[in-house]
């Protein structure tokens, strides 16, 4: 590995002033993965002035390899996973009048695509432990007006996928599952990816892999592609010559560009390594920091096998501790605000006591490819210490 990929961030580092710091060391929160400049600067370059930056063959050649990384054949590649999420949604049919079952417990632009189809959300209650969707609080918001599940990964959590799925198949309505955070997750032996007719995946930033933006979208169902490929192209058909195509149904300007593209083709030869720091960091604070008096650690599914985006806590007293855990250089935070206090999502107000008591005791703290053996040493003893 390159020292731009060394799993080094936490060792000493030049202060303001170029000299040497000796106090600790902060550990981000969130850290941006980025490919060996070696390998990714020529065919930025080459890409850039190519005089085809818009979406082309290195759009394809993504679609198909990332495919190839998640195990599921049919990908559609998006400007972000906020795109093809929407897309998603319009996909599985979902429109005005319907009602779309979600988690409060995300990034809001889970559930703002919702509102954009002109579908009403409805909340259902979260686990407790885990802060993913419950699947009986799912299945008894069920009404003859849901059209579809939207389920999230919460922190790369795969949520009761077999329970939902067996709730969508009984009312024949589709699962769409929202893996911004579970990228590398699996389920039942299974990527996530493999289960439910949509799955998207955010290649935002700060997620496990990123093409500075981008999302993607599996579609269970070869059929979806083409209309999907409309959509996200002003209802256009690319393939056909401009003068030809109808305009048929509204579309959008949602396709990934061959920057983008080129960047996460980039990424993709270095992605496993990243992914599998992030779950041997987590699998290691599983170990680790059970048994701390005042700290519950999240459960799960036995079929489920997190990609721990971050790694969260459920903590007594848990604002001492995120304090506690910031004096001592160790990267913090809530991350998301449950999507129900939010005012636009006032119409969907109702009591959901299991998110009341996951989001007052979470703390997400750092898990990451950047997190190495002696930095999640020092975040293992910052909460053996207690606050
Ligand atoms: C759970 C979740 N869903 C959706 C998104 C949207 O993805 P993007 O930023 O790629 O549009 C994000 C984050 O950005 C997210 O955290």
């Amino acid at each position: 590995m390159s020292a731009r990929i060394r799993l080094l961030p936490n060792s000493a580092a030049p202060d303001g002033r170029g000299r040497m710091s000796n106090i600790a060391q902060q550990i981000p929160l969130f850290k941006v993965f980025m490919a060996p400049e070696a390998a990714l600067m020529p065919r930025l370059r080459d890409v850039l002035y190519s005089g085809a930056i818009s979406e082309g063959p290195p759009v394809a050649e993504f679609e198909r390899r990332f495919a190839e990384f998640i195990g599921q054949p049919q990908m559609l590649s998006f400007y972000s996973g906020t795109a093809a999420l929407h897309t998603a949604l319009l996909l599985a049919g979902v429109g005005p009048g319907d009602e779309v079952i979600s988690t409060a417990m995300t990034a809001e632009p889970t559930n703002l695509v919702i509102l954009q189809t002109g579908a009403q959300v409805v909340w259902a209650d979260v686990d407790a432990r885990n802060g993913n969707l419950a699947p009986d609080a799912v299945a008894a918001k069920i009404t003859p007006l849901t059209r579809a599940i939207l389920v999230v990964h919460y922190g790369g959590i795969p949520a009761s996928i077999a329970a939902l799925r067996a709730i969508a198949e009984r009312h024949g309505i589709a699962v769409i599952e929202d893996a911004a955070h579970a990228l590398g997750a699996r389920y039942g032996g299974k990527p996530i990816g493999a289960h439910s007719e949509y799955t998207m995946y955010s290649l935002q930033a700060i997620k496990h892999m990123t093409t500075v933006d981008g999302g993607m979208l599996a579609c269970r169902n070869p059929d979806d592609l083409p209309r999907g490929r409309r959509l996200r192209w002003f209802g256009i058909d690319r393939a056909a010559p401009r003068t030809e195509v109808d305009v048929a149904e509204v579309g959008y300007k949602y396709h990934m560009n061959n920057v983008n593209a080129t960047i996460g083709l980039v990424q993709l030869d270095y992605i496993r390594p990243v992914l599998e720091r992030h779950i041997a960091n987590g699998r290691y604070f599983d170990a680790a920091l059970r048994g701390i008096p005042g700290l519950r650690l999240c459960a799960w599914d036995a079929a489920a096998e997190p990609s721990y985006w971050f790694y969260t806590v459920l903590a007594e007293r848990r604002d001492d501790l995120a304090r506690r855990l910031g004096e001592l250089g160790i990267g913090n935070s809530l991350a998301h605000k449950r999507n129900d206090r939010h005012s636009v999502f006032a119409a969907s107000r109702c009591e959901l006591p299991g998110l009341d008591r996951f989001y007052d005791a979470m703390l997400h703290i750092p898990c990451g490819w950047w997190v190495d053996d002696a930095a999640r040493e020092r975040i293992a003893g910052a909460l053996r210490q207690g606050w």
